[in-house]
């Protein structure tokens, strides 16, 4: 089986060396050069654990190699993967510019009899209304002359090959035909148990659904937070106590929803659904939500300290996951910019990214270690080295309170150390019930 995969980046390039450790003959298309050669190399460019073993094996037994020259690579193949990024424009529309570039190419290309899987999510009707014409206009037909599939990437990195065989595949096609033969291929080259949805609109929907209600599940826990806050409730143990009944999945409340799924892929429904005539109010507001959390965070600790004007705040960590490093849409930016229009002076620090990196990223550098320390903490990401920080020694440094996005903190030890804690979820001043 020749498969080759449009979009070598961190999801696409862990597909393709499950497609070929599992005998396919892949070609990873990219536009980037140096993926291309790493690649080629036998090292793995992204930071996903178990890829790189998998890579230098599939590379060393010729089953992978990598390309810039996609065109070649799709007239070689019976199987197209198309992977590549879809977010959105600066009026939150579906940014589809690069998957419509790739189809461009794919139908000058493509060869009779193949099959075009896309995997990048995209509002509902993309497939169809946008991609499928784009595949057609050099005469080729779909469901007569090749398969159109859609089949959602629903694993997310970091957790890729644990996931990969495990989570099942969603697929759907042009034509019934389709979605049989992306059910048949997946199944033999993911080795993933797979559901066939059946149209293209449906396995489209699946993927935006899961995303969306990831989404409104944070919200409801961000507003039980807000409702704990004030009744002086700590809401961590209530969320784990009211998950125990078999029926009830809340999420964590938190100082923000980053990366480029959870805040991202509700626009593709809201601007479909407005399209359609339909309103889906509760993914609006979920949204408004979760995205309100900095600015409330940031309220509570201009309350607690009478005013941020000139106040030396430092924020911790830029990645929107512990662990990982990507930060599109984090929710340090909200957080920063809520700090900046009060007249603070706010520098950011996470290990994960050089100076340099955080000031491309608009963020002033700064250290935990620095004299004197920042006036205020405010974690951001829950990253492991921020777990165990020695409040004493900070409040000794002149650091007067912490503002615990992540409640990843001990209340009770920050407040023994005479800082200010605010945390999400957790009430001012201690568990009183004021609100009684
Ligand atoms: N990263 C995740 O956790 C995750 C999880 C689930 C689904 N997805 C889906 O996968 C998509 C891709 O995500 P990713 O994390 O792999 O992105 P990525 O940025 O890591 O990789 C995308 C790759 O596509 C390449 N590319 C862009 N335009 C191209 C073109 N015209 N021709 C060839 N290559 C091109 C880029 O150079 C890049 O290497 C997302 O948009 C999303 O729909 C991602």
């Amino acid at each position: 089986m020749r498969v080759a995969v449009i979009g070598a980046g961190k999801m696409g390039l862990p597909l393709a060396c499950q497609f070929a450790s599992r005998g396919a003959e892949v070609r990873a298309c990219d536009l980037r050069q140096d993926l291309v050669d790493a690649i080629n190399r036998g090292h793995c460019p992204i930071e996903e654990p178990g890829v790189e073993a998998m890579l230098s094996a599939a590379v060393a037994a010729g089953r992978l190699r990598a390309t810039a020259d996609a065109s070649t690579a799709i007239a070689a193949s019976e199987v197209v993967v198309v992977i590549v990024p879809a977010i959105l424009t600066a009026q939150r529309e579906a940014d589809l510019s690069a998957l419509l570039a790739v189809s461009e190419q794919v139908a000058g290309s493509l060869q009779r009899g193949a099959m075009v899987c896309y995997e990048t999510t995209v509002p509902v009707g993309t497939t169809r209304n946008r991609i499928r014409p784009l595949l057609e206009a050099k005469g080729l037909v779909a469901g007569r002359d090749f398969d159109l599939v859609y089949s959602p990437e629903r694993i997310k990195s970091g957790t890729v090959l644990q996931r990969i065989s495990e989570t099942p595949k969603v697929v759907g096609g042009f034509t019934a035909a389709a979605a049989e033969r992306a059910a048949d291929f997946y199944h033999r080259y993911l080795g993933a148990p797979v559901l066939n949805l059946g149209t293209l609109e449906a396995a489209e929907l699946v993927k935006l659904a899961a995303m969306v209600y990831r989404d409104v599940n944070i919200a409801l826990a961000n507003e039980l937070a807000r409702y704990g806050e004030v009744v002086g409730t700590d809401l961590g143990p209530i969320l784990d106590a009211a998950n125990t009944d078999g029926e009830t999945y809340l999420l964590r409340p938190g100082i923000g929803v980053g990366g480029h799924c959870t805040p991202v892929y509700p626009y593709f429904l809201i601007h479909d659904a407005a399209r359609t005539g339909t309103r889906v109010t509760l993914v609006e507001r979920a949204r408004g939500i979760n995205d309100g959390q900095s600015e409330h965070m940031i309220r509570r600790l201009e309350q607690a300290l009478g005013g941020l004007r000139g106040r030396r705040v430092l924020l911790l960590g830029l990645a929107f996951r512990p662990g990982v490093r990507e930060d599109l849409c984090s929710p340090a930016f909200l957080v920063r910019d809520e700090l900046v229009r009060r007249g603070a002076d706010v520098r950011l620090h996470d290990s994960l990214y050089s100076d340099a990196d955080l000031t491309a990223r608009g963020f002033q550098p700064g250290q935990l270690s620095g004299e004197p320390a920042a006036e205020v903490l405010v974690l951001v990401t829950g990253h492991p080295e921020y777990a165990n920080l020695d409040f004493q020694a900070l409040a000794r440094r002149g650091t007067r309170a912490v503002v615990d996005g992540r409640c990843l903190w001990a209340a009770e030890q920050v407040r023994a150390a005479g800082l200010i804690y605010i945390g999400v979820g957790r009430p001012d001043d201690g568990p009183s019930q004021r609100g009684s």
